[in-house]
């Protein structure tokens, strides 16, 4: 049952958004990494996280398996579970930005709707939808974890509502970035975000300032 907020105080922060991003030097946002199991999520979440932290930059993977293990372990793939799945992480993902940053969220995170709702908890230029696009048969090919060999057997009789087998996904219509991950391999998926984050002023670098970066 949703609780209010009834009798709860806000407590503000006396640490500005500038003082935190000089240490991270990053302009914070969430990258929301979004496509079907086997697209390369991961694995591009994963490699750019090794490449910004690399650089001396401020930036944390939250992936779906993994959050499946701790924080919304009680979470299955009912599409209501889906939806609070999503919730959860958009909401730890404006922790990690008001925190300063740079956050790579890896789920299949299905409904356009849900991650709508997730843009609309952050600012402007905040959530940067990223959509690793690859065909069905492309990751059921790969089927890394053999879970689209089980969807398939299992979909004859009760189904395992697998995402693209019998569960929907809906594709972004107006992603910021677009990857196809049958055409381009991990470090090309990784040259091009970072190319986009360096366009758009998100990698601060050593001429940071603090006086600049106040939210
Ligand atoms: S989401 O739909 O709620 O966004 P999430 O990204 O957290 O999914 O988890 C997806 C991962 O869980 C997949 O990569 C896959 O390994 C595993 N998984 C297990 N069951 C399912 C299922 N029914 N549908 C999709 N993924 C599943």
């Amino acid at each position: 049952m949703e609780q209010g907020v009834a009798n709860i105080v806000w407590h503000p922060t006396k640490v500005e958004r500038g003082t935190r991003v000089a240490i991270t030097r990053v302009r914070p946002a969430v990258l929301w990494l979004t496509g079907l199991s086997g697209s390369g999520k991961s694995s591009v979440a994963m490699a750019l996280e090794e490449v910004l932290v690399g650089r001396g930059y401020g930036a944390y993977v939250l992936d779906g398996d993994n959050v499946r293990h701790g924080l919304n372990k009680n979470l299955g793939f009912s599409p209501g579970d889906r939806v609070e799945n999503i919730r959860r992480v958009g909401e730890v993902g404006k922790l990690f930005v008001e925190a300063g940053f740079l956050t790579i969220s890896s789920f299949i995170s299905p409904y356009r709707a849900d991650r709508e709702a997730v843009r609309a908890l952050l600012g402007e230029g905040e959530f940067l939808e990223v959509y690793v696009d690859a065909p069905l048969a492309v990751c059921e090919g790969r089927d890394p974890k053999g879970l689209y060999k089980k969807a398939r057997a299992a979909a004859a009789g009760q189904g395992l509502a697998f995402t693209g087998i019998d569960a929907p996904y809906e594709a972004p219509e107006r992603p910021e970035i677009h990857l196809h991950t049958e055409r381009q391999d991990v470090p090309a998926c990784v040259g091009e975000i970072v190319s986009f984050l360096e366009r758009g002023g998100y990698l601060v670098g050593d001429k940071c300032k603090v006086q600049n970066a106040k939210s």
